[in-house]
């Protein structure tokens, strides 16, 4: 889904979902939610944020554009080209790196036949490196979706791969 001038996405769920988060905050706070309104939109919007959906949520915020653009492009978790549908975020940090992760990343290249950045010509994956996800202990790991996968290999990675196809 994507905001057209005629078809915005700040509509149904999608409302009441970044209501509920403005309902956190005094009236004249509205943009205290543009974290969480970011994320909800960027979920319903094929996983990236355009300028015109940005626009969008600064209008319903009652902020200028230029503020919401700012925390977007601030933080790692909002994304600005497309990505796959399971996008392995891939801990690039100091102990992911001491157990492994050039490996890991190099296996999921080979394994999906893209870059990091890219997508896989069906649309499926992506692989997107990030800084430390506060789960050292299980170095080297990745973020898919809302779930922390630790300790990986690449026969876990394969299997996992072969799951999701
Ligand atoms: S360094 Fe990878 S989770 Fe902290």
């Amino acid at each position: 889904m994507s905001s057209t001038a005629d078809n915005k996405v700040i509509v149904g769920d999608v409302k009441s979902r970044i209501d509920k988060w403005i309902s956190n905050y005094p009236a004249d706070q509205r943009q205290s939610a543009c974290m969480p309104a970011l994320r909800i939109v960027q979920e319903v919007s094929n996983g990236y944020l355009t300028t015109q959906l940005m626009d969008e949520i600064a209008d319903y915020l009652d902020m200028p554009s230029i503020a919401v653009y700012e925390v977007a492009t601030f933080y790692g978790n909002y994304e600005h080209q497309p990505v796959g549908e399971f996008k392995f975020c891939v801990c690039n940090s100091i102990s992911c790196m001491l157990r492994g992760k050039d490996d890991i990343i190099a296996y999921l290249e080979e394994r999906l036949g893209v870059k990091v950045g890219e997508v896989t010509p069906d649309g499926k994956f992506s692989i997107k490196k990030v800084e430390c996800l506060g789960a050292c202990g299980g170095a080297p790991m990745m973020q898919l979706g809302k779930d922390y996968h630790e300790n990986l290999t690449p026969e876990y990675l394969d299997k996992l791969i072969t799951e999701l196809e």
